[in-house]
């Protein structure tokens, strides 16, 4: 599928995840999460972002577990194109009730959500390791 001019693709299940994805997860979590769960779906902009999402398909719900793109390529509209095609895809799906935690000191991150729609909708206590709070928001397709 393309987004305006990116190409972003799905991770076919059962895939292991590129070496770029879990290159990009450390630089922006620090951390890099392992191989796919199950329920969980991986959508890229090819060596420069990605979107990791856990899906509920019985509830028509999905949440959004992490959205990075390459600090060299931020600001260019890639993070928009991304989360719009996951959007569209999980709502081709059935999944048009959407989540995510983000830290209500991400500016970019939440500037982001809200501009494609995405409502606050409470927060989580000390959600972070860190003990900062999270914002949660929704999307309701
Ligand atoms: C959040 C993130 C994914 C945004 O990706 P991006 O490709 O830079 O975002 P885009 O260029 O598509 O911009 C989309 C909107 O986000 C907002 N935005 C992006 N960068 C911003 C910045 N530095 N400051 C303020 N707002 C910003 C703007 O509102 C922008 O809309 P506009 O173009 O109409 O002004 C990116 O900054 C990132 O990877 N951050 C590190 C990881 C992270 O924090 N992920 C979210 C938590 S899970």
């Amino acid at each position: 599928m393309t987004a305006g001019a990116e190409e972003v693709l799905r991770l076919p299940e059962g895939r292991p995840l590129p070496d770029w994805v879990a290159r990009l997860d450390r630089t922006a979590f620090g951390d890099a999460w392992k191989r796919l769960a199950p329920h969980e779906a991986l959508w890229v902009i090819p060596e420069r972002a990605f979107a990791r999402w856990s899906r509920v398909p019985a509830a028509g719900e999905a949440e959004l577990l992490r959205i990075a793109v390459s600090p060299e390529a931020r600001g260019q509209g890639l993070g928009r194109a991304l989360l719009e095609a996951c959007q569209r895809d999980l709502a081709a799906e059935g999944l048009a009730h959407l989540f995510l935690e983000v830290r209500p000191t991400n500016t970019p991150a939440i500037r982001l959500y809200e501009s494609c729609g995405w409502k606050p909708c409470g927060h989580r206590p000390r959600y972070y390791s860190d003990g900062e709070d999270a914002a949660l928001y929704q999307r309701l397709g």
